[in-house]
């Protein structure tokens, strides 16, 4: 078929082979030989280990059936050499042409042959959720960026991906931000006189802090004004008209800057799948109800609270998820619980992934496992948190400005495209870019690095924010793979009339191989991303790729005037590939590749 790789024609070659050396494997798997038993080897092609754990299940020697299975392996057009090792591994070279002609195969097809998943659902997916009247932080960033990529990688494989970004914009805070709104009417008015009053997103932001410092310091210092502000709590929470009109405008006006900060991330997000918490307060007193009723929830105290035998403070006494306060408010458990009930109820989820920073981990082990009591979480309906860690500064310590304060995201934003536009302009004259190219590359490169160095490493490790390692030219950064794809068109723009075609009778250079078995991966490393929800598995792909493509410059030269030309078409096509690769391959991250650079 299409979709199939060296490696899986392969397998299919050796799974042939078993009933042939006397040996039907007593409980085949549909894929045969594939995964785990046939992996790249560094001693021939692929390493082939499966015969071990079948000749324990079959009770023969491994190394006497390994020899067997060889002398069925028939001559064909995938294996070109097949040998026995140690204990009963098989070293395997494959042929230049299986290499060729398969990757041909697959590139004549726009997805470059990466399978639909064949147990595709729907997944919900909980990312990029700031909160309303607040400044966004790095931690937002990584939500953002790392659920972004697996948006676009699960819908790559054929899943359903329903979107919601979870946003703050509900709780007490508010009746204080919206008692001082009443009471300083026009601290949110938009400049006066304008026929269309536009803001920016940095202004909205900077009303909104400024109103919540003065508000704040109003409750701290002035005893009636408290009692005013916790009286508009009341208000807000039982839907009086007035005070949710003048939420709403809170809501709005934060907006304004989160969009500006996604767009600035260039970063898709629609109105439509922003549900807040406060989407869901129709359906707290429901959740509460029903937890209670099926005894998953008990009075505690006044409260209603679920219990878990292993979760215990320091003092060795139970800690309780507390969805009901005893003073009758709900927080954030009782509405993400609640949630949970509608993207599986009415959404029709079979995954919910929450994209949320590891500190909120035992939150949703909480949440998780009263879902599961409860009967919303079960077998067929899985939730998974990918817990990301913390982002630091240079020095190693939590990410924050000298002063002692958070660092704002879109500060950081901008730094790191005036670096990368600097970059950009340096090599600029030589590639004969214009200043409106210097720019838009400029931007592609910054927020490309800022989301390649989040991408890069394992989400749930914490890494260093530093930007000088981030745009550099050499070793794992984005910049580094955008030059390799620039390269690319560059090649291929000087080939002229010369096209890239595929010649399977060609033999091939080393470099050219392991550039080819490379490609050969793909889709495999995609599923194995998509299925473990670690983009990070996707860069180190796209990294050693384009390593494979230095090597193959280095070694074997594309538009030489020595070369048959059949010679100078096959290099075009193994050129042409890897850089269709690497542009989807960054796409999914969410990282533009730039034609020139
Ligand atoms: N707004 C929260 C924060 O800034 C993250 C929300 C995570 N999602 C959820 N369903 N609880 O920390």
């Amino acid at each position: 078929s299409l979709a199939s790789t060296v490696q899986q024609r392969l397998a299919d070659a050796l799974s042939a082979a078993l009933p042939e050396a006397g040996m039907a494997d007593p409980s085949p798997r549909p894929s045969g030989w594939g995964d785990p038993m046939l992996r790249r080897s560094d001693r021939a092609d692929f390493q082939a280990n499966g015969i071990l754990a079948l000749a324990k299940k079959l009770k023969g020697n491994p190394r006497e059936l390994a020899v067997k299975v060889v002398d069925a392996i028939p001559a064909n057009d995938v294996v070109k050499d097949i040998e026995v090792s140690g204990p009963g591994f098989l070293n395997i070279t494959i042929t230049d042409k299986a290499i060729t002609e398969t990757l041909a195969a697959r590139a004549a097809d726009d997805r470059l042959g990466v399978p639909f998943a064949a147990d595709a659902g729907t997944t919900v997916i909980d990312y990029a959720q700031p909160n309303v009247a607040k400044e966004m932080h790095v931690g937002h960033l990584r939500s953002a960026v790392i659920g972004d990529a697996m948006v676009q990688i699960l819908e790559f494989t054929g899943e359903k991906v329903v979107r919601r970004h979870h946003i703050g914009d509900w709780g007490t805070q508010f009746g204080m931000l919206i008692q001082y709104l009443i009471e300083h009417p026009h601290e949110l008015d938009h400049k006066e006189g304008d026929a269309a009053p536009e803001v920016s997103g940095e202004e909205a932001m900077s009303n909104l802090n400024r109103l919540y410092k003065a508000s704040r310091a109003l409750f701290d210092s002035d005893e009636e004004f408290k009692e005013r502000a916790r009286r508009r709590v009341v208000d807000l929470q039982s839907g009086d008209e007035q005070t949710l009109a003048l939420w709403q405008r809170f809501v709005d006006e934060s907006k304004i800057y989160f969009y500006s900060v996604f767009e600035k991330l260039d970063m898709e997000i629609r109105d439509p799948d922003i549900v807040g918490e406060s989407g869901y307060n129709d359906m707290l007193d429901e959740t509460c109800r029903i937890l209670e009723e099926s005894g998953v929830a008990v009075r505690s105290e006044g409260a209603l609270c679920v219990f878990f035998d292993d979760v215990k403070g320091p003092d060795g006494n139970p800690v309780p998820l507390i969805v009901k306060k005893s003073n009758g408010g709900y927080g954030y458990a009782a509405t993400d619980l609640s949630a949970i009930r509608n993207r599986v109820q009415t959404l029709d989820a079979n995954t919910l992934l929450y994209v949320v920073d590891a500190r909120q981990s035992l939150h949703f082990k909480m949440v998780f496992e009263t879902a599961r009591r409860a009967g919303w979480l079960n077998e067929k309906v899985k939730a998974h948190q990918l817990a990301f860690g913390t982002v630091l500064g240079k020095d190693g310590k939590p990410f924050k400005t000298r002063e002692g304060e958070t660092v704002r995201l879109v500060d950081l934003l901008d730094e790191a495209i005036d670096r990368a536009t600097a970059v950009v302009r340096e090599k600029a004259e030589k590639v004969g870019l214009t200043e409106q190219e210097i720019v838009e590359n400029g931007r592609y490169v910054g927020i490309g690095a800022v989301k390649y160095a989040d991408l890069s490493t394992s989400a749930v490790r914490d890494y260093k924010f530093d930007l000088d390692q981030m745009v550099s030219l050499n070793g794992d950064t984005s910049v580094y793979l955008q030059y390799a794809y620039a390269r690319i068109q560059s090649i291929k723009r000087k080939a002229g009339d010369r096209s890239p075609l595929a010649h399977p009778e060609l033999p091939l250079a080393p470099a050219e191989r392991a550039l080819g078995l490379h490609l050969d991966q793909f889709g495999e490393v995609l599923a194995e991303v998509a299925s473990s929800y670690e983009p990070h598995k996707l860069a180190a792909y796209l990294y050693q790729l384009a390593s494979h493509l230095t090597t193959f410059y280095d070694q074997c030269h594309v538009l030489s005037a020595d070369n048959a030309p059949e010679v100078v078409e096959n290099r075009l096509f193994l050129v042409d590939v890897t850089g269709r690769t690497l542009h989807r391959g960054m796409a999914l991250l969410g990282i533009r590749t730039p034609e020139r650079l």
